[in-house]
């Protein structure tokens, strides 16, 4: 099977990395990939938020299975492109990546499939919004409806920080994603990740995680795209994990195909947890970056296996199988991220790690440069390994990292800190 890969992260270095271990896959392609991806893939140079450009290349190439890994090929509408041209894709449509692409449509979905969620109310114009929340004296939410890269959200605590970034969002912040804005009710609890493979019919759970969103230790300063995850999370227990398909994710899948626009691929639901009883913080239409990581690290080949299904609408016939073990990433990211930062720094020391099925250095943000590896982005590398115990697999991470000589990266050293202490 040539199998196609969208993407360049370490999440999808991640599903490469899985994928080329299932003894089906024959030529594994990702595009645009990065340095780590080079060593077992072949990186293609391709514009992959252009749906024309992807079924031309696929074509040319044989592609007999394409993956999407992130969200805004699959909001562009490639996987609906691609399934018009006849390729076996995994991701959602369009209309159904709409449960990332739109908070207000997520909103909406919930309300009508009865899960439960925070309170909200969306909005198109500062006054409205702004005289909505005059009398309230809590902490609120303000979110952008659209894809905003993750910065879209910002938890106001008092009514000025409210009115600020009501001000921001329709003054054209997050440009047209911030034209519809969503008010919520502040929800506590803690918050883990779930991840369910659907097949328009059928779903299958397939891994828990929890990331570390702030940049700094004990969860504090700016919020990033992820500093490091790992799989399983605790918090969220099979007993909860049930409540969450029978209250959330299955009477959302219901409520998408009832309206003609099912859903297939992985959907990501954000969770919070509070009292034994999980609601829907969002939804995200692709894998976790850096959960990701820590589930593919946890399934190994068999993720090629399940994505197929999910593909081919046959995921009743599968089940998961689990090793009972931990995985952890820990995400090693330019000095400066989440702001300014400088790129082409050369890091150094990779070549002597273990690099098996129990440690892997994913790239998240790399290029060669004269047989060297180089900074390239904000998220540089995902240090990930498993273990017995999750304290076992922090270990194991930790002391990969200490080996990776790169003075321009950092790193927190706290992951895991909910779970470990
Ligand atoms: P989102 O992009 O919707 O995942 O929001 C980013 C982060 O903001 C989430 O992971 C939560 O930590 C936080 N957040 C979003 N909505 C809420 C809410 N209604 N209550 C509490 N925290 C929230
Ligand atoms: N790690 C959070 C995300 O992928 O959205």
């Amino acid at each position: 099977m040539n199998i196609l890969i969208l993407g360049g992260g370490g999440r999808e270095h991640s599903l490469a990395w899985a994928v080329k271990q299932n003894p089906k896959c024959d030529r594994l392609i990702v595009a645009p990939g990065n340095a780590g991806i080079a060593d077992i893939a072949w990186c293609a140079d391709l514009d992959i938020e252009d749906g024309e450009a992807v079924v031309q290349f696929a074509e040319d190439h044989a592609v007999d299975f394409v993956i999407v890994g992130p969200e805004a090929p699959l909001a562009a509408g490639v996987s609906d492109d691609l399934r018009a041209a006849g390729f076996l894709t995994f991701g959602p449509s369009k209309a159904a990546a709409q449960l990332e692409a739109s908070k207000a449509f997520t909103k909406e979905i919930c309300d009508a499939a009865g899960a439960p969620t925070a309170a909200w109310a969306r909005f198109t114009d500062a006054k409205a919004a702004k005289d909505r929340i005059q009398d309230i004296d809590e902490t609120i939410v303000i979110k952008a409806d659209g894809l905003a890269a993750g910065k879209g959200v910002i938890i106001a605590e008092t009514p000025a920080e409210a009115e600020a970034a009501i001000d921001d969002m329709f003054g054209g912040q997050f440009g047209e994603a911030g034209a519809e804005v969503v008010i919520e009710e502040f929800m506590t609890g803690e918050e883990a990740s779930f991840f369910i493979l659907c097949d328009g019919q059928t779903s299958l759970p397939i891994g828990t995680a929890q990331d570390h969103k702030r940049v700094g230790e004990g969860d504090t300063g700016p919020n990033t795209g992820g500093m490091g995850a790992y799989s399983p999370a605790p918090v969220l227990t099979d007993e909860i994990a049930q409540r969450a398909m029978d209250e959330i994710i299955n009477p959302t899948l219901a409520e998408m195909a009832k309206r003609g626009t099912p859903y297939s691929g992985v959907l990501y639901a954000g969770l919070m947890i509070e009292n034994g009883a999980p609601r829907l913080v969002e939804y995200n239409v692709r894998f976790g970056d850096p959960e990701c990581q820590v589930l593919m690290m946890r399934l190994g080949g068999q993720a090629l296996d399940l994505m197929q299904a999910a593909a081919e609408g046959r995921l009743n016939e599968k089940v998961v199988h689990w090793a009972d073990d931990h995985a952890m990433t820990v995400v090693l990211a330019a000095t400066g991220y989440p702001g300014a930062y400088a790129k082409g720094s050369v890091i150094k020391g990779l070549e002597g790690l273990a690099q098996d099925s129990r440690h892997m250095v994913f790239h998240a943000g790399t290029r060669e440069s004269d047989g060297d590896i180089v900074a390239s982005g904000g998220r540089v590398l995902n240090v990930t390994a498993r273990g017995d115990t999750i304290a076992g697999a922090r270990d194991a991470a930790y002391e990969m990292i200490d080996k990776i000589d790169w003075p321009e990266g950092f790193c927190r050293r706290d992951i895991g800190w909910r779970v470990l202490g």
